[in-house]
């Protein structure tokens, strides 16, 4: 049922300070939407604070989460390691001074000539779940270091990234045994726990996973000194998840419950956990309209929808804090996209509250949008142009950067 009149409340502090808030209004104001404003403070913020709560283990962080070339800037100065997913993502890495050897090659689906260039430019860690792959890697990228994904179910997170990635421990048992064979260096074993996962206790099956392996491959002579524990790290949608010093506490008690007290190298390939929370997206409501003249919810169109970069709304999986800039009685809404395709429906179960006096032209604020947003705009869909990124000016004056 719709209620309405409700006073609208959005909780703006769990999201931003009112100070950011103000710089982005300020940018904001004569700016055509939509786009997104990244905050490079708090890009900052966040690896130190993997630093910080998680002491023991290496960053590699995810470029597909947020490729700006601001916060691959950011992130190379603070020593972040990278983990690259294609030879493109590898170009602009180069093209920014990150050296080779700070990348990881961590997709396990590559063609053999994109083998070949990561070799070529220097990359000697590459990651793979088969036995083909595992091949073209021994041909094209000999005497390298080689990880294993292990496959994991995703349960508990918002986003999985089960069964296409991964493979079983048995297979990698005989995968880590024939990389030997073929001279790769078998240097450790991965997983991902699904994407903002919620249940940490997935990170504990992935390692006590990964130790059984370590095991079993030291017997027959293969000592693994790796464990590359993916990412999965919370950002700070509508639903709260426990704070990441909860995360890394945990983490650290699962590894060292394993491991003991001496550690293999651990690495983890934050994406969504670095960039989310530093970006906003500001749309502006197009259209405000009701579907029959007894309908109970109003459809609120936004300016941006699932192809303008909101794709991870898909299913309703991730559900962004959506701020109007207004204030009194309040309604349940559905909200949807601009685009001719019916799938651009962003909530139309869980149930987004609009104040009443909003109007169209309004803007509307898109919270925690930092990662998996611009990437996945779509170039021209309805002649779209992808969404627009920017750096959130410290002062007033803005700086444009990719379009
Ligand atoms: C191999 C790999 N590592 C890390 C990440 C980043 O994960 P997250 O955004 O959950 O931190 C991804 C995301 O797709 C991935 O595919």
């Amino acid at each position: 049922m719709n209620t309405i009149d409700e006073t609208y409340y959005f909780p703006l502090d769990r999201y931003i300070d009112p100070e950011r808030m103000s710089r982005i209004r300020e940018f904001a104001q004569s700016r055509e939407t939509p786009f997104l404003v990244v905050d490079l403070d708090l890009i900052k913020e966040r690896y130190e604070r993997f630093q910080k709560t998680m002491p023991f283990a290496k960053v590699y962080y995810a470029v597909k989460a947020n490729p700006m070339d601001e916060v691959i800037e950011v992130l190379r100065d603070l020593g972040s390691n990278f983990d690259v997913a294609t030879r493109y993502e590898l170009d602009q890495l180069l093209r920014l001074g990150v050296d080779p050897s700070r990348m990881s090659y961590g997709n396990t689906i590559k063609k053999r000539s994109d083998i070949a260039y990561f070799f070529e430019k220097g990359v000697r860690v590459f990651c793979s779940d088969s036995f083909e792959d595992t091949q073209n890697i021994a041909d094209h990228a000999p005497g390298s270091r080689i990880f294993f994904r292990l496959i994991t179910e995703g349960s508990g997170s918002d986003w999985p990234l089960s069964r296409k990635f991964g493979a079983h421990s048995d297979l990698i048992f005989n995968l880590a045994l024939r990389s030997r064979d073929l001279g790769l260096v078998p240097w450790g074993l991965s997983f991902h726990v699904g994407s903002q996962q919620r249940d940490i206790g997935q990170y504990d099956d992935g390692i006590s996973r990964a130790k059984y392996l370590f095991n079993c491959l030291r017997d027959e002579g293969i000592r693994l000194s790796m464990i590359n524990i993916g990412g999965g790290f919370p950002a700070n949608y509508v639903d709260p998840t426990l704070p990441m010093e909860t995360y890394a506490s945990e983490i650290k008690r699962f590894l060292h419950e394993d491991f003991g007290d001496v550690l293999p190298e651990v690495l983890i390939e934050p994406g969504r956990g670095m960039t989310a929370d530093a970006g906003v997206i500001v749309s502006e409501i197009v259209l405000v309209a009701k579907k029959s003249k007894n309908g109970l919810y109003r459809w609120v169109y936004l300016d941006i929808g699932m192809f303008g970069g909101l794709i991870e709304t898909f299913n309703e999986a991730i559900r962004y804090p959506i701020y109007f800039d207004k204030t009194g009685k309040s309604e349940e809404i559905i909200l949807a996209g601009p685009t001719c395709d019916s799938m651009d429906i962003l909530y139309q179960n869980y149930r987004y509250r609009m104040p009443h006096s909003c109007r169209i032209g309004d803007r509307a604020y898109i919270f925690s949008a930092g990662a998996y947003t611009q990437s996945y705009s779509s170039v021209n869909f309805n002649g779209f142009p992808p969404l627009e990124a920017f750096v959130l000016p410290r002062n007033a004056q803005p700086v444009a950067t990719v379009s």
